[in-house]
C-alpha cells in the first residue's frame, strides 16, 4: 500500500550539518543572491553605519571590514565605495556569487573589496575585523548559535557586529506562504526549483489572497532568484530577537542598538512601546534578554538588525 501523504509535507529534511551546507550551497549556485538586476541600494544602510561608527569614535580608515556572507556583493560594493580607505573581505559559500561579486568590483573600479569562497562554519579568523556585517545569513546556518560565536571570534576587541535576520513574529505571513508552497509541491526534491517557481507564479501571480507587502523589499515575482530566496529556501531557522541577544552576550558582545531592515531604530526600552506604567515597570524587572523578548512580541518587526560591540 502506498504511504499516506502528509497533510503538510516537510520536504526531505537534511540530516547532517554537511547535508545542510551542501543543499544551501547548491541553492545559491543555481540562484545567487542578490539577483543581478539590482532591486535597491544599500547606501542608506552604509550611511547609517558610518554615523554609528562616528558616534563611537571608530575610525574605519586603514582597517579591515568583513561581510559574512556577501552573496553577489552588492551591499559590499556600496560599503567599499563609501569607505575607500577601508579593506573589505567578503566570504560566501557560493562560488558563483563570489565570482559575480569580484566581477562587479572590477567593473566598478573598486579595488578595496575582495570576495572569496568560504563556509562561515569553517572559518578560523580570530581578532581580525574592526567591523563585520552579516545580513540575511545567520538564519540559514546549520547552527546559528555557533555561527554567532564564529562571527564574534573574528571581531577585534572593541569591534562592531551588525547582524540582520528575519523577525520571528513579523515573518508569520511569509512562513504561511512558504508552507502553502510546501503543501502544493508535496514531498520530493526541494531543489526542484523550476517546478516550484512555476507553483509560486501560478498562485502568487494571480490569486487575490496573495499579498506581496510582507517582505522587505517586496518580492519581484518575475525574478527566479528572488522567488527562490523568499519562498523556496532549503534551510531557514526561525530565530527570535531574544535568541540572538543571548548568543551575542554569551560571546562577549554588548547589544547597543536594534533597527528594522531600513535602519529605522526600534527602542530597546519597553517604555517606548507601551502606555501602561505598571506593565512597563514589570517588564523592566525582567532580564535584558527577557525585555528584548517582550519588545519583539509588541513590535513584531519583519527584520531584526542588531548592532553590538565586542568587549575589550
Ligand atoms: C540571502 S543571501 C544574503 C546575501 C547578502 N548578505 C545580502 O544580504 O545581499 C544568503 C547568503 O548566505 C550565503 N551562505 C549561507 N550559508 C553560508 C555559510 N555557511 N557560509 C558562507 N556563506 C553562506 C549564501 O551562499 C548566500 O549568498
Amino acid at each position: 500500500m502506498a504511504a499516506a501523504r502528509q497533510p503538510v509535507p516537510r520536504g526531505s529534511q537534511p540530516a547532517t550539518r554537511e547535508e545542510i551546507i551542501a543543499r544551501v550551497r547548491e541553492m545559491y549556485r543555481r540562484h545567487p543572491f542578490p539577483p543581478a538586476r539590482r532591486k535597491h541600494t544599500y547606501r542608506h544602510h552604509v550611511a547609517y553605519v558610518r554615523r554609528f561608527l562616528d558616534e563611537l569614535g571608530i575610525d574605519p580608515r586603514g582597517r579591515e571590514f568583513g561581510d559574512f556572507a556577501c552573496g553577489t556583493g552588492l551591499m559590499m560594493l556600496d560599503y567599499a565605495q563609501a569607505f575607500p580607505d577601508t579593506t573589505f573581505v567578503g566570504y560566501d559559500l557560493s562560488a558563483v556569487s563570489v565570482e559575480r561579486a569580484n566581477a562587479t568590483f572590477a567593473a566598478e573600479g573598486v579595488s578595496n573589496a575582495h570576495a572569496q569562497v568560504q563556509d562561515i562554519m569553517q572559518m578560523g579568523d580570530r581578532d581580525r575585523f574592526a567591523y563585520i556585517v552579516s545580513w540575511g545569513t545567520i538564519h540559514h546556518l546549520p547552527d546559528p548559535a555557533e555561527g554567532v560565536a564564529i562571527l564574534a571570534r573574528a571581531l577585534l576587541p572593541g569591534g562592531i557586529l551588525r547582524t540582520g535576520i528575519y523577525g520571528y513574529y513579523g515573518n508569520w505571513e511569509r512562513r504561511v506562504q512558504q508552507e502553502m508552497l510546501r503543501t502544493l509541491a508535496g514531498d520530493g526534491d526541494p531543489l526542484d526549483f523550476d517546478r516550484r517557481i512555476a507553483l509560486v507564479r501560478e498562485w502568487a501571480g494571480a490569486d487575490r489572497n496573495f499579498k506581496n507587502y510582507y517582505t522587505a523589499p517586496p518580492v519581484d515575482l518575475h525574478d527566479d532568484d528572488w522567488v527562490v530566496d523568499e519562498f523556496l529556501h532549503v534551510w531557514e531557522n526561525h530565530l527570535k530577537l531574544a535568541d540572538i541577544v543571548t548568543w551575542l552576550e554569551a560571546n562577549g558582545l554588548q547589544v547597543l542598538r536594534l533597527t528594522d531592515y531600513y535602519d529605522a531604530e526600534i527602542a530597546l526600552d519597553v517604555a517606548e512601546h507601551s502606555t501602561s506604567p505598571p506593565f512597563v515597570a514589570r517588564v523592566k524587572g525582567l532580564s535584558f534578554v527577557e525585555q528584548c523578548a517582550v519588545i519583539e512580541m509588541i513590535v513584531r518587526p519583519y527584520w531584526i538588525s542588531l548592532l553590538a560591540r565586542k568587549h575589550g
